[in-house]
């Protein structure tokens, strides 16, 4: 059956382990694995700007020995013309997978459920789940391990990098704690299905208001752009609701003192994050953008190959 990377939770427990543990096998040896079986080409989507995501992708099939095929949708059928589940069996009888960073989820699963190939979810409106394999192993390798550890994100609570750690988080045990003001809360199905999973693992998911209590003693303090793509008009409303969350040296005191910091990038300096707490001894945003390609050569070659 092919296994697709559309949300956080389609993978258990165990297959996170998994990945991340081949992540990071990956990352001691970058050319310990032998090649993709192929050669493989792979189709890398983006109906949205990036940088780390298009970089970590080219690079890291590359480095499996694959080819890849980096699309625009401005200048692709797809999102105009072709629904994704035509474009879905025009690509599965040419690459090997689809790597697909768009708006809604709708158009992932529906062109997952109309392909043999992987589809993997490189951003949406609602997560971004190959960040999280790059925050965990970023966190497994300054704290140890990720059961156990308590993770605060602060800032936009609707957001997809918060719905991502809820649902990674409570999958590896841990204590997942979003404070965002009232009018940007996470989506109450998804807090629900990270609810649902924490109470196997043992991890939980607790919501605030109040910045404060939510980072007191917190080992891992992350956030995220007040505006992310596709909400840019919203940007003074949101910079005006959001700014008592603003991540400043005051808060991260309250943190473990030695928490770490994370930010997925790209950041707005000054307003979700100040520049003396991303460029400070704490921040390993760099460590966190280098693991996006480790973390997605590893879930390449799980789905591709290894997933059962
Ligand atoms: N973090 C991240 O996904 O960055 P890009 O938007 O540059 O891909
Ligand atoms: N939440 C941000 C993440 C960017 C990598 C956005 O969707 O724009």
């Amino acid at each position: 059956m092919t296994r697709h990377f559309l949300r956080d939770d389609d993978l258990t427990p165990a297959e996170q382990a998994e990945i991340l543990d081949l992540a990071a096998e990956i990352k001691a040896d970058r050319w310990a694995l032998k090649p993709l079986a192929g050669p493989q080409t792979v189709a890398v989507i983006f109906d949205k700007s990036s940088t780390r995501t298009r970089v970590s992708f080219a690079v890291g099939i590359a480095d499996l020995g694959g080819v890849p095929l980096i699309i625009s949708t401005a200048n692709s059928q797809l999102g105009g013309k072709e629904s994704p589940s035509d474009t879905a069996r025009v690509l599965e009888r040419q690459v090997a997978a689809i790597v697909w960073r768009t708006y809604g989820q709708s158009g992932l699963i529906e062109m997952a459920a109309n392909t043999t190939v992987p589809v993997i979810n490189a951003l949406s409106d609602e997560f971004h789940p190959c960040q999280l394999l790059a925050d965990f192993l970023t966190i497994r390798e300054h704290k140890g391990a990720l059961t156990g550890l308590t993770v605060t994100f602060l800032g936009d609570g609707a957001d997809n990098m918060v719905h991502s750690y809820l649902l990674a988080g409570a999958t590896a045990g841990m204590h997942v704690r979003v404070a965002c003001p009232a009018d940007y809360m996470p989506d109450s199905r998804i807090v629900a299905d990270a609810d649902a999973i924490a109470v196997q693992t043992g991890g939980s998911v607790t919501l605030y208001t109040d910045p404060l209590a939510a980072v007191a003693g917190a080992d891992v303090v992350v956030t995220d752009t007040w505006v992310s793509m596709g909400k840019e008009v919203e940007k003074a409303a949101r910079v005006a609701a959001l700014s008592s969350f603003t991540v400043d040296a005051e808060l991260m005191a309250l943190a473990k003192s030695d928490a770490i910091f994370l930010h997925c990038l790209p950041a707005d300096r000054g307003y979700e994050v100040t520049s003396e707490v991303i460029d400070g001894p704490q921040s390993v945003i760099w460590d966190e953008a280098e693991n996006r390609l480790h973390a997605q050569k590893a879930l390449m070659v799980w789905l591709l190959e290894r997933a059962g």
